[in-house]
């Protein structure tokens, strides 16, 4: 049986500390799905299609990463694609608190998956998209925190 993880997330945008744990995780695994949320509750700065669309640019030569969005429980999107992994990058202490909650109400809500943690690399554990829309903003370089597809994308907003 091949064994399939979900990393799920908002990206937006996605950034080299995403893609090392999608990397790594492919490894790891026969496959990792990247579960891109639509999130609304944060309001994007990318459309769901756009961020689809960069992950999909930055993965394309990795035949077991596949792109995908979902919408609902994470745990429900999992089950429907017979994963029973859940791929979550940990950057920093304070990250933990949050992973071990949602690990946990996950766990509670389907007991047959389990979440797999990996560490951020040293290099990415302070970058987080927040940051990134800011520098973006602000006109501030990007080449050490995103590809350079999101940087495009980031100048085509400003058109
Ligand atoms: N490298 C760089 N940044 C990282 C990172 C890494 N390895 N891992 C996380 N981040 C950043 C993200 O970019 C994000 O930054 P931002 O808040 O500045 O935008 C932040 O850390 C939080 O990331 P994450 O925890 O992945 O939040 P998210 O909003 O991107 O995704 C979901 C959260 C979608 C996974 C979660 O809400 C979910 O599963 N929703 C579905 C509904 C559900 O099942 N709810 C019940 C869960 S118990």
């Amino acid at each position: 049986m091949k064994t399939i993880a979900i990393y799920p997330g908002t990206f937006d945008p996605i950034t080299y500390g995403h893609i090392d744990i999608v990397k790594r995780g492919s490894h790891l695994f026969d496959k990792v799905i990247v579960a891109i949320a639509e999130s609304k509750r944060k309001t994007p700065v990318f459309s769901l299609a756009k961020r689809m669309e960069l992950a999909k640019e930055i993965f394309v030569d990795h035949g077991n990463i596949e792109i995908t969005s979902f919408e609902g429980l994470i745990v429900d999107f999992a089950q429907q694609n017979n994963a029973w992994i859940l791929l979550r990058g940990v950057r920093t202490l304070t990250d933990i608190e949050l992973e071990f909650q949602l690990a946990s109400m996950n766990h509670q809500m389907k007991p047959n998956i389990e979440t797999v943690f990996l560490k951020s690399a040293d290099q990415f554990a302070n970058i987080s998209s927040t940051i990134v829309r800011e520098i973006a903003a602000m006109g501030g370089n990007l080449t050490p925190f995103v590809p350079p597809q999101v940087i495009a994308a980031f100048r085509q907003l400003k058109k």
